[in-house]
């Protein structure tokens, strides 16, 4: 009996690497980028396209494991879940209420240290933002509110 259950999630685990998962990328408009629309200066650019850009962007680099179901499943819906909650290769297309309280968010997620997500740093070591670096982007952050969310 432990053998068959074995031998059937094997064969299942085989058989969802069929699954397609789409890992093209939307084509960027570089007008419409935060980082272009904001005139960030370099060190923020940085750091958002070193740790947000990923899920935030329709910039995402795809590992080698996102070739292996059902871990690409997973890492697949954080990139669909991430644009639609905030997509900064459309930054240019968002209303200015929709800006601002996505800029709110945004300092929101990282003061508490919630973006980053920790799944991501714990691979992307070189994603992890520290105290300077949080400092860096949440002064940015800030200087683009216009209260219109508010
Ligand atoms: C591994 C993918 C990933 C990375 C990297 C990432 N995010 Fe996210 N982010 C998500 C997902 C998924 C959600 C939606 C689910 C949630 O809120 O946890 C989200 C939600 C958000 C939200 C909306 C939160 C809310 O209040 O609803 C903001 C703002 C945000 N991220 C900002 C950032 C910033 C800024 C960075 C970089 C410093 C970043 N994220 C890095 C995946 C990511």
């Amino acid at each position: 009996m432990k053998k068959k259950i074995a031998l059937g999630i094997l064969i299942l685990l085989v058989l969802i690497q069929f699954i397609p998962v789409d890992t093209t990328n939307p084509t960027v408009d570089t007008q419409k980028d935060f980082i272009t629309v904001t005139k960030a200066q370099q060190e923020v650019a940085q750091i958002l396209k070193t740790s947000c850009y990923d899920c935030h962007a329709n910039e995402t680099a795809y590992p080698w494991y996102f070739k292996i179901a059902p871990v690409s499943w997973w890492l697949k819906n954080h990139i669909n879940e991430g644009r639609r909650e905030l997509n900064f290769s459309i930054w240019g297309d968002y209303t200015a209420k929709r800006k601002d309280k996505k800029m709110k968010e945004c300092i929101e997620m990282v003061q508490e240290g919630e973006m980053p997500m920790w799944s991501y740093t714990l691979v992307h070591k070189d994603a992890v933002i520290n105290e300077a670096q949080q400092k860096l982007l949440v002064d940015w952050f800030t200087t683009l509110r216009t209260g219109d969310a508010n």
